[in-house]
């Protein structure tokens, strides 16, 4: 059993800062950036709470795909490594938001790995019979823990929610999830902190441990590569996506890119991706899909998904 991609939403502030704006906070240019990481802009969220914007993004999802009953939910996951509330947890306030009272929910963090460890837990409810119909929401205000000082770091962030509901198809499906604690000291965000980065290790991290998580699951698929239409990589660094085609030996046209946008919205960056895919008839039905995440932990994943 594999997942299906039934509908999808998003939430995304209205408040651009273009990196001209960064230039004016901290020593560096829209060259730079541009040339190091692929971004350009990057949104900001400074009204609405990360449960507001999750569940705009939800309402939007499921509204994508009408002919599906909020009761016919079984399960909402939200990921968000920058929520302000602590409890309720952010998925129970959109289960009575959206009326999926048959759903159970919780909320997942494992920072940019989020969204595809959320898609593989469902998937895991699904092949055990519990579910049919997943709601999957990243949130992300990352601009609430950037150290708006650190050039380093600053540049990458941005903040924006995506959604998408998930339904169990036959087909089977290939998943894979790892991580390395000792590691863990590459990106931290203490608690009432701002994110800490070494941002060349997670460089190398990434575009090592990417590469290896996809073809994982291309062989435990059975899946020749000409057979995909997209990879949908977490939106980090245009040199870390363009690496990974690379080292695929895939072509770029392959691995959609929306972080001169956005720049690296953590676990929203798929459902976002996928979002503007969906939105735009760029995923007609069939499509076959490797989503991968990668991030702080160290975690990783991939997993297959189809339209
Ligand atoms: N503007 C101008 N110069 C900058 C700068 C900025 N915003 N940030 C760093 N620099 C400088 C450094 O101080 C350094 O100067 P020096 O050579 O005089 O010491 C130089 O640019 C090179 O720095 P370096 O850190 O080697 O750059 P890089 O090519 O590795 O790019 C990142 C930095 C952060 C863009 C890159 O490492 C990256 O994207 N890493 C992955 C981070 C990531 O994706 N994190 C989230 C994962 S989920």
């Amino acid at each position: 059993m594999t997942g299906r991609i039934i509908g999808t939403g998003a939430c995304i502030p209205t408040l651009v800062w273009d990196n001209n704006k960064l230039a004016e906070m901290v020593e560096t240019s829209d060259e730079w950036i541009r040339e190091r990481t692929g971004i350009a802009r990057r949104h900001i969220e400074k009204e609405r709470t990360a449960t507001e914007m999750a569940i705009e993004a939800a309402q939007k999802a499921m509204e994508s795909c009408a002919e599906l009953k909020a009761e016919e939910i079984g399960a909402i996951i939200v990921c968000s490594i920058a929520q302000e509330e602590v409890l309720p947890s952010v998925s129970c306030q959109v289960q009575a938001a959206i009326g999926a009272e048959n759903a159970f929910c919780f909320d997942l963090k494992a920072a940019c790995s989020g969204f595809v460890f959320a898609y593989n837990t469902c998937l895991a409810y699904m092949n055990m019979g519990l579910i049919k119909n997943a709601l999957i929401i990243g949130v992300e205000k990352l601009s609430t823990i950037t150290d708006w000082t650190d050039r380093s770091s600053c540049i990458l962030f941005g903040d924006g929610a995506g959604a998408a509901v998930i339904n169990a198809c036959e087909e089977e499906g290939a998943m894979m999830m790892k991580c390395d604690g000792s590691r863990g000291e590459v990106l931290t965000c203490p608690a009432g902190s701002t994110l800490l980065m070494n941002g060349q290790e997670v460089f190398k991290f990434a575009v090592r441990s990417v590469p290896e998580a996809i073809n994982e699951v291309l062989a435990k698929k059975m899946l020749a590569k000409e057979d995909v239409d997209y990879y949908i990589l977490h939106q980090a660094n245009r040199r870390i996506v363009e690496s990974v085609a690379k080292r695929l030996g895939e072509p770029i046209e392959k691995f959609p890119m929306n972080l001169e946008e956005y720049g690296n919205t953590s676990s929203a960056s798929i459902p976002l991706l996928l979002d503007e895919l969906y939105r735009s008839g760029k995923l007609p039905k069939g499509s076959r899909l490797i989503m991968a995440g990668f991030g702080a932990g160290l975690s990783w994943g991939a997993s297959y998904v189809t339209v």
